[in-house]
């Protein structure tokens, strides 16, 4: 069997945590940057705030831990974690779908504890196979593995397989699909009204609409009976007035979305 390691790489990262720290937490920073716009963002009051930043605050909740939040702040993030001997996880899944400069590699700090996650559902196209890989030293691979055995098995090996031979692919130009369609989904997002923070990465628009207490989850609803699916902001947070639009192939986005701003304004206007 291939040697993989994937598991809920959250609970992972709070049971490590916990395991190796039993000190005072209250000067603990925990590093994150969000992945989604606007999650990376900061507030009008300069906090930052998302709904991967809610995720660390209610890590931090559970762990009994008074936090402080430091964006994109690798250098901290780091130096803090050698001092308090804690380990970093960073999920880079998007590192190829980011259209800005990537910061600086987390190995390049040579830190034992640090911990990579990747997937082949982006860079690859593969979603769906389940399939993705950590990187990180073997004595954490290892205690990885064991968790990762009792709770999930394995991958399947024609899908460990399949996996081998996408690495040899040149994935380049699924970076250019998935950055025209996001410029795609940009223009017709801002030309239906729109308000969002215009997207740095991925393939997807965290967006809201310029109506007073709009309900997400109703409207997500009522377009899956038109047959488009959104996501509700309301499953990624506090979100409820936000919904997620997947960049898809420009024909059927195009489609989805002429449907969807129909939808839109029979419903509130
Ligand atoms: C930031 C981030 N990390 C990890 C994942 C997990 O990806 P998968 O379960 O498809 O491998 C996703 C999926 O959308 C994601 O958005």
């Amino acid at each position: 069997m291939i040697k993989r390691s994937f598991l809920t790489f959250v609970t992972f990262l709070l049971m490590t945590i916990s395991a190796s720290y039993a000190g005072d937490w209250s000067k603990i920073k925990i590093g994150t940057e969000g992945a989604y716009p606007p999650w990376n963002g900061t507030n009008a009051a300069g906090e930052l705030e998302g709904a991967e930043i809610d995720l660390v605050r209610d890590l931090c909740a559970r762990m009994n831990a008074e936090c402080e939040l430091v964006a994109q702040d690798w250098d901290g993030i780091i130096h803090t974690s050698m001092k308090h001997d804690l380990y970093v996880l960073s999920d880079e899944i998007y590192e190829d779908y980011y259209l800005e400069d990537w910061p600086k590699e987390i190995l390049a700090y040579g830190y034992e504890k640090s911990i990579i996650t990747k997937s082949f559902s982006k860079s690859f196209a593969m979603t769906g196979f389940r399939i993705g890989y950590a990187i990180a030293e073997p004595s954490i691979i290892e205690k990885m593995s064991k968790l990762q055995a009792l709770s999930l098995t394995n991958v399947s090996e024609p899908i460990q397989y399949a996996a081998l031979e996408a690495l040899k692919a040149d994935t380049s130009g699924n970076t250019e699909i998935i950055k025209s369609r996001l410029e795609v989904l940009v223009k017709i997002a801002k030309d239906i009204g729109l308000e969002f923070i215009e997207p740095d990465g991925a393939m997807y628009l965290f967006a809201k609409t310029k109506y007073k207490n709009f309900d997400a989850t109703k409207f997500s609803e009522k377009l899956l009976e038109h047959g488009v699916a959104i996501a509700p902001g309301e499953g990624f947070g506090d979100y409820k007035e936000f919904f997620r639009i997947t960049a898809i192939d420009e024909t059927r986005l195009k489609e989805g979305m002429i449907i969807l701003d129909t939808v839109l304004k029979e419903s509130y206007e």
